[in-house]
């Protein structure tokens, strides 16, 4: 700095030239101050996009809060319901024991009930048979008059008492039976080759006086003498009569009556057709129900309905089936079918 009164030296003076000469115009002042407020106005916009970005970031935040909320809320659904499904299952589970349980008492009750049945049925007939065979022995006593003569209305009412007798004691057997099969024993078969034919053509010789009583017409049609079932010939032969018995039973005078028998592959095939009453649809498979019985018109209501259940088991326990159908016209048809003997 140079005192007030002291003269410039050159060297001031050219000093003081050089700063004027380097010294801003008023027009690089104003741009200088230009682009100073530039700058101030570029640090507000940072700033300013700071802020923006801050704010976004915010909200961006609150989202997630909510959203975390949100999933913190299902979430505790979610066990809620995991717990109440656990709850039901675990009380399904329960009910299914439950259930079991009651299932498994029911079929033992069921069985002690068929067991108590079928020893009752069974001693009932053993108690029946008694005293019926005795009342058979003394009507043949009186019949052959050792106590002296009957009368003609003696003799006939003698007989009377006998085929009452039958009758009984035919039942009573069919009840024996029946409550053997259902005893759960194994039913006694002697399975060896069989001629179907010897068997079937001997049938009309047992039922030929219940034809001719009846008005009936039979015949007997073979497609194959040759076929051999692995069967056991009693039952086979209790089997076909108890279906002959029926069709004659419940086929009206005058009807028709036939038995057949055909082979199919493995199978022997016998069929007892009739003209008779006919079975409705709804009753084709409930007349196997033991004492089952469909009254109707001109039907009888001799038997105890064992018939058809007795001869089913028989033909399972042969290997074979048995079943019944509606003719297309009229009457019905029963289908027996036992396996052929393979060797033959
Ligand atoms: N061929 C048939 N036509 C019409 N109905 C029949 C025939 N066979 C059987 N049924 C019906 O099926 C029922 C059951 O037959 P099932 O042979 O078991 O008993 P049932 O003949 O009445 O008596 P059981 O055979 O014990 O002497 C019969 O009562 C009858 O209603
Ligand atoms: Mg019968």
């Amino acid at each position: 700095m140079m005192d007030p009164g002291q003269q410039p030296t050159s060297s001031d003076l050219r000093d003081f030239s050089r700063k004027v000469r380097e010294a801003p115009t008023r027009e690089e002042n104003r741009t200088s101050a230009a682009r100073s407020m530039k700058i101030a106005q570029g640090e507000t916009e940072g700033e300013e996009d700071l802020l923006r970005a801050l704010e976004e970031l915010r909200a961006q935040y609150e989202k997630l809060a909510r959203a975390a909320g949100r999933l913190r809320e299902v979430n505790r659904e979610l066990e809620l319901t995991v717990a109440s499904r656990t709850t039901q299952l675990a009380m399904a589970n329960h009910t299914t024991d439950e259930l079991l349980t009651a299932e498994r008492r029911a079929r033992e009750e069921a069985e002690i009930a068929n067991r108590i049945k079928g020893d009752f049925l069974a001693l009932l007939s053993h108690e029946f048979r008694t005293p019926l065979q005795a009342i058979f022995g003394y009507t043949e006593l009186l019949e052959r008059q050792i106590h002296g003569p009957l009368n003609e209305a003696q003799l006939r009412d003698l007989k009377r008492i006998q085929q009452s007798q039958q009758h009984l004691l035919g039942l009573i057997s069919t009840i024996l039976e029946f409550a053997r099969l259902e005893g759960g024993k194994e039913i006694e078969v002697h399975l060896c080759p069989t001629s179907v034919h010897e068997i079937l053509r001997e049938m009309e010789g047992f039922i030929g006086s219940q034809l001719e009583k009846r008005d009936l017409k039979y015949d007997y049609r073979c497609d194959g003498e040759a076929i051999f079932a692995h069967t056991d010939p009693a039952r086979f032969q209790q089997i076909v009569l108890n279906l002959l018995a029926n069709a004659i039973k419940f086929t009206p005078a005058g009807g028709h009556i036939s038995l057949e028998c055909a082979s199919e592959p493995g199978t022997a095939v016998i069929r007892v057709i009739d003209s008779g009453i006919g079975i409705s649809d709804e009753q084709l498979e409930t007349i196997f129900q033991p004492f089952v019985q469909i009254r109707a018109k001109h039907s009888t209501t001799e038997g105890a309905g064992l018939g058809l259940p007795i001869s089913r088991r028989l033909a399972i326990a042969m290997g074979g089936t048995l079943s019944a159908s509606r003719n297309p016209e009229s009457g019905s048809t029963f289908t027996l079918r036992l396996p052929l003997a393979r060797d033959l």
